[in-house]
């Protein structure tokens, strides 16, 4: 069994107004590129974690034909709620609409075929900056804000450590279910730590819990020009960026099992 990742497809079946295409060429048409080469890699035991921003839908009702259109692609998928997943009400309701091999995971764990997998949102962290890693050139990108300042910050730290008791929960359980898995894996929306992997309060949760790898995306339009890669290996846990943006549109491998 593999495991891949694909985040933030920002689907809009529902909500055709809201089409990727402006945010430049590259996502014109992007779900015809998703689904040739996730149909041409991905098995139909395989997973995919799809860690947020799966809709522009504002309700359950128009999300429907997003999700409908990831259910009918190869695997399982795992999805995370992004800060645009404003259709992802309860997750109570959220489960009732997906379909089978569709799950959703909020603070909690999933455990498919020996891979356990938790995580949360997680949200703009004090400290952490993507202002450089960004191209910022008018056109494409558009959708990651300057870090918040004054009110908006303190707003922001409030959200933060709410998310960070969540992933506290979310870890406590991958580290209870992992015990029985051959894998664990932690998945966010927001980046748990800078590109350059110095730690963070997140990075400590999510090690202690010995997850091998860290999903998560929420980052678009990053430069492909910098200096010093982004993310990768930390001590025991691989942290990988998969905005579909950054991964030109195909699912990536994380792991066999
Ligand atoms: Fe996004
Ligand atoms: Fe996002």
């Amino acid at each position: 069994m593999k495991v891949y990742a694909l985040s933030d497809p920002h689907l809009s079946f529902g909500t055709p107004n809201k089409a990727m295409d402006r945010f430049g060429p590259q996502w014109v048409d992007h779900p015809r590129k998703i689904a040739a080469a996730w149909r041409e890699r991905v098995g139909t035991n395989d997973i995919v974690l799809v860690p947020g921003d799966v809709s522009w839908a504002m309700t359950l009702e128009q999300a429907k034909p997003d999700l409908d259109w990831l259910a009918a692609l190869p695997g399982h998928k795992v999805l995370l709620k992004g800060n645009h997943d404003y259709w992802w009400s309860t997750i109570g309701k959220v489960r009732a609409a997906i379909g089978p091999r569709m799950h959703a995971i909020q603070g909690d764990v999933v455990s498919i075929g020996g891979v356990a997998i938790a995580g949360t949102r997680l949200w703009d962290q004090a400290g952490v900056s993507f202002r450089d890693a960004i191209d910022w050139r008018p056109g494409p990108g558009g959708m990651v804000s300057a870090e918040p300042e004054g009110d908006r910050a303190a707003e922001a730290a409030r959200i933060f450590e709410r998310e960070l008791g969540r992933l506290e929960r979310a870890m406590a359980a991958l580290a209870q279910e992992g015990r029985a898995a051959a894998l664990r894996i932690a998945v966010t929306h927001y980046p748990p730590c800078g590109g350059d992997l110095a730690a963070t309060r997140a990075t400590d949760r999510i090690e202690a819990a010995g997850a091998r790898h860290c999903v998560f995306g929420h980052l678009h339009s990053l430069r492909r020009d910098l200096a010093t890669p982004l993310f990768g290996q930390r001590g025991g846990t691989e942290y990988v960026l998969a905005s579909c943006d950054w991964l030109d549109f195909a699912p990536r491998l994380v792991a066999s099992v």
